[in-house]
C-alpha cells in the first residue's frame, strides 16, 4: 500500500474506477489535512473532513478563490494562456458580492415558480419519446438534452442553435483539450465568446428581458466586462447550468439500478422526492472539490500552510464522512440529513443555481413516476477520469413499465 506520505489523492482514473472512496476514507481517518508534494497539478493540501471545508470556505479573506491565484480547481488558471479566464466564482469580495447579486435573482423562487412547466414539459416529451424495447444511451439522450435545453432557455440562446453550448461546455472542461489539444479548445472558447458577443449587442438594443444575458447588460456590476471576464462568465454558466446536472441525472440510474429498492421506496412515498434529489446529488457529487489559495501563512489542525499553498476541498470525501453520513457510500432516498451535502459548497460562493438544479431532477423524478417507468443499467456505465467534476460520459439503459415488460 502507498504510504500516506507518498499517496497523490488527484490521480485522474481514480475517479472513473471508485477507487476515489477507499483514499478519502484512508485521508479522513490517518491524515485529514494531507500535503501532496508532487502531482501532476503541482504540489497541494487536501482537506477531507465536512467541518474544515466548512471553515476553510468561511473564510475568503484567508482562503481565496481569485483566479490570479490559480481560482476554484486543482487545476491552476494559467494567465499567461491565450483563453484565460475571469469570472465571479474566481473572484473574492468585494469584487465576487455585487457580480453575483445580477445573477442571483433568475433563481429565485418566483423564477422558478415560472420556469417549472417548461421544465415538466420539456421532460415528459423527452420520457415519452424514449426508444421502447431496445437499449439505449441514457446520458446522450436524456440527461444532455434536458440540461442543453434548460441552458438554452436561461440564456434566451437561439433554440436552433443550441447543440453549440454541449459543444463548448465540453470544450471548457475536456482534461484531454487542456492536456493534448488546446489549440482546438481555444478555438471553441472563442467561437463561445464571439456568438454570445453578438448576442450581446442584440439584447443591448432590445428591451430589459428576464434572460441572463439581459440582466447583466442592464446591470451595474456585469454590464462592462472585459474580454477575459466576459469569456468566464459566460463559461461559469455554461458549466455550472449544464454538466452538474446533467451529470446528477446520469448518476442517478446507476444509483437506483445498484439500489432497486430505493426505486421502490420513492414510488410508494413519492412527498420524499425532493429528498431523493439531494440525495442523488449528495452520492453523484458532481463538483468533486473546488480549490482556495491561502493569502497567508497560517496554521491549519497542527498544520503549517505557507501563503500560496492550494488547499483542494474535497467535497466527494466530507459527503461520505461516517459521523455525518452514516454509511454514506449507500444511496438511500429518505436519507434523514441528504440535504446538508456539500455538493453546492458552502459560504458566499455556494451555488447560486442550486434551486433550479434541484427542481430539474425532482421534475424529472416525479414524470418517470407518473408513468409507472423504471430504469435500469444495461451495462457498464462510463465515468470519465477527471479530478474536478464527476463526469458520466454514457450509460446504457433499458426501461420498463411497473408490470416489468420492457417498453
Ligand atoms: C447539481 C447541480 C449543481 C452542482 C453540484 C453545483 C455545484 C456548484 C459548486 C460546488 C459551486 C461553488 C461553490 C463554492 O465555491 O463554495 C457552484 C457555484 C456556482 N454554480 Fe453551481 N452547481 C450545480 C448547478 C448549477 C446550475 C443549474 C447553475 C445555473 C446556471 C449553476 C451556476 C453556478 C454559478 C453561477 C456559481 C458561482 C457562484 C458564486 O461564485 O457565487 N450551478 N456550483
Amino acid at each position: 500500500m502507498t504510504s500516506i506520505a507518498m499517496l497523490d489523492p488527484s490521480l485522474p482514473s481514480r475517479f472513473a474506477d471508485g477507487s476515489a472512496y477507499e483514499v478519502f476514507a484512508r485521508l479522513r481517518s490517518e491524515a485529514p489535512v494531507h500535503y501532496c508534494a508532487e502531482s501532476r497539478f503541482g504540489p497541494f493540501w487536501s482537506i477531507s473532513l465536512y467541518d474544515d471545508i466548512v471553515e476553510i470556505e468561511s473564510k475568503p479573506q484567508l482562503f481565496s478563490s481569485e483566479a490570479k491565484h490559480g481560482g476554484v480547481s486543482i487545476i491552476d488558471v494559467d494567465p499567461a494562456a491565450s483563453a484565460y479566464f475571469e469570472s465571479f466564482i474566481m473572484m473574492d469580495p468585494p469584487h465576487h458580492t455585487g457580480k453575483r447579486r445580477v445573477i442571483a435573482p433568475a433563481f429565485n423562487p418566483s423564477e422558478m415558480a415560472r420556469l417549472s412547466q417548461s421544465i415538466r414539459d420539456r421532460t415528459s416529451a423527452k420520457l415519452d419519446a424514449l426508444p421502447r424495447g431496445e437499449t439505449f444511451d441514457w446520458v446522450s439522450t436524456v440527461s444532455i438534452d434536458l440540461t442543453i435545453d434548460m441552458l438554452a432557455i436561461l440564456f434566451d440562446f437561439p433554440w436552433e442553435e443550441r447543440h453549440k453550448l454541449r459543444l463548448w461546455s465540453d470544450a471548457i472542461t475536456s482534461l484531454d483539450m487542456i492536456a493534448n489539444r488546446p489549440e482546438e479548445r481555444v478555438a471553441h472558447l472563442f467561437a463561445m465568446a464571439s456568438r454570445f458577443h453578438e448576442l450581446w449587442q442584440e439584447r443591448s438594443a432590445a428591451a430589459p428581458g428576464s434572460d441572463l444575458l439581459s440582466m447583466m447588460i442592464h446591470s451595474n456590476d456585469l454590464a462592462q466586462m472585459d474580454a477575459a471576464e466576459f469569456m468566464g462568465n459566460m463559461a461559469t454558466l455554461i458549466v455550472g447550468g449544464n454538466d452538474t446536472t446533467r451529470n446528477s441525472m446520469s448518476g442517478m440510474v446507476e444509483a437506483f439500478s445498484l439500489w432497486p429498492e430505493e426505486w421502490d421506496k420513492l414510488c410508494a412515498n413519492p412527498e420524499i422526492i425532493p429528498n431523493a434529489a439531494s440525495e442523488i446529488i449528495r452520492w453523484q457529487c458532481p463538483a468533486i472539490h473546488m480549490r482556495r489559495t491561502a493569502l497567508e501563512d497560517v496554521e491549519f489542525r497542527g498544520h503549517q500552510i505557507r501563503k500560496g499553498d492550494k488547499l483542494v476541498l474535497w467535497y466527494i470525501s466530507a459527503n461520505r464522512q461516517e459521523d455525518v453520513f452514516p454509511d454514506g457510500d449507500r444511496f438511500l432516498v429518505d436519507r434523514q440529513n441528504a440535504r446538508r451535502h456539500l455538493s453546492f459548497g458552502y459560504g458566499i460562493h455556494r451555488c447560486v443555481g442550486a434551486r433550479l438544479a434541484e427542481l430539474q431532477i425532482q421534475i424529472l423524478l416525479e414524470e418517470m413516476i407518473k408513468r409507472n417507468m423504471r430504469v435500469s443499467l444495461a451495462g457498464p456505465v462510463d465515468r470519465e477520469p477527471h479530478p474536478f467534476l464527476a463526469i458520466v460520459n454514457s450509460a446504457p439503459v433499458m426501461t420498463m413499465f411497473k408490470s416489468s415488460s420492457i417498453i
